[in-house]
């Protein structure tokens, strides 16, 4: 990989938290992370183009509400990073762009601030985004390690968080140099979690994405939604391998996963009054769209917007300003005044 640039730290014998969240930054900006033989599956719906919409591209509505939060737009900004300064630089561009826009954010894994709380200052932007969707997170498998309610209270409550996403990724901790492999008996222990935390609880995945049958198992769990964090994005496998490696090993274990689509489809079929984050390789305003008459409360991207996270709040909302536009063309073009409307079509819709 010598076209790319050196890797903060390139042994495997890495670092703290806070020294491998910074390495994944750099690798998710640098290197080729994202799949090359799958893709989200979206490209293969068409979105009924209705020439005479009968609407006015100004006037549409994309107000919804999620987890009980008005969004002026379907839009949370996707789990990233925290720990080291520069991760609380970039959290503050992400949270103040969400605020100016009127949308959701989803902040990085608390866990370094819970072993480490002199990291919980990147975690803090309230000041900057006092009423925004704020979503904390931590690992599912730290479940595993004795988190329990009081850690879960504690990363929501420390940040003024409104609400927690739980991260499965057996695959990610798999590749990861001493990650972890235990995922055993996490059912119950979500279930229990979720009654015993006093706000909404999710479950995502990273990028390799949530089965209708991981879904059905957690139908009954209290929890407030699943973001199918569905394979076509950034390969998480991938960044690991880069991680650890240098350079990507084990390359069928990096192209697997489930499609956004098809684990947007088959969750929504299964519980079609679960609200659902649909994410992982979500790229463009349309893609929003058909993801959105698919059945997704909200969309969420993550990587394509960590560059300009690093460069300002006004980069942020440069790009999402652009992404809210084409997805208001595609609702504008389909006749769907808001987001009510464009969920009653479905891609065989014709005028
Ligand atoms: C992530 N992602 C992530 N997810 C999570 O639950 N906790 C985390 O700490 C992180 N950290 C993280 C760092 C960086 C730099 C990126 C780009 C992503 C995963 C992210 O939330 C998302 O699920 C995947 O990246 C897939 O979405 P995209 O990137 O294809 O839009």
């Amino acid at each position: 990989m010598s076209q790319n640039p050196p890797l903060l730290d390139n042994t495997a014998k890495a670092t703290t938290i806070s020294q491998r969240k910074l390495k994944h930054v750099e690798i998710c900006l640098n290197y080729p992370v994202e799949y090359e033989s799958l893709t989200t599956g979206f490209e293969t719906f068409q979105l009924p183009y209705k020439a005479l919409p009968e609407t006015d591209l100004n006037a549409i509505d994309m107000r919804c509400e999620f987890l009980g939060k008005r969004l002026q737009a379907p839009i949370l900004i996707g789990a990233m990073t925290g720990g080291a300064e520069l991760a609380g630089k970039i959290n503050r561009h992400l949270a103040s762009a969400a605020h100016q826009l009127g949308i959701g954010l989803m902040l990085g894994s608390q866990r370094v601030m819970l072993a480490h709380p002199q990291h919980k200052t990147s975690f803090l932007v309230r000041d900057v985004a006092p009423d925004i969707l704020l979503i904390g997170n931590l690992g599912v498998a730290q479940l595993n390690k004795g988190f329990g309610e009081k850690e879960v209270k504690l990363a929501i409550e420390s940040i003024g968080a409104d609400a927690l996403a739980l991260h499965t990724n057996p695959l990610q901790e798999a590749m990861q140099f001493e990650g972890d492999g235990d995922f055993s008996a996490l059912i119950p222990k979500i279930s229990q979690l979720s009654q015993d935390v006093p706000y909404p609880l999710l479950l995502k995945e990273v990028g390799h994405g949530l089965s209708g049958e991981v879904a059905w198992a957690l139908r009954e769990s209290g929890l407030a939604a699943f973001d199918v964090a569905g394979a076509g994005g950034t390969s998480w496998a991938k960044v690991e391998a880069f991680a650890r490696y240098g350079e990507l090993r084990f390359k069928e274990l990096c192209e697997w996963g489930i499609p956004t689509a098809k684990a947007l489809a088959d969750i929504h079929q299964l519980l079609p009054e679960m609200p659902l984050i649909a994410s992982g390789g979500i790229r463009s305003g349309v893609d929003a769209a058909k993801a959105l008459m698919m059945g997704a409360s909200v969309i969420a991207m993550a990587r394509p917007l960590l560059k300009a996270a690093i460069e300002s709040s006004k980069a942020v909302i440069e790009y999402l300003e652009s992404f809210i536009w084409e997805l208001r063309v595609a609702m504008h073009c389909m006749g769907a005044k808001d987001l009510a409307a464009l969920k009653k079509l479905n891609f065989k819709t014709h005028p």
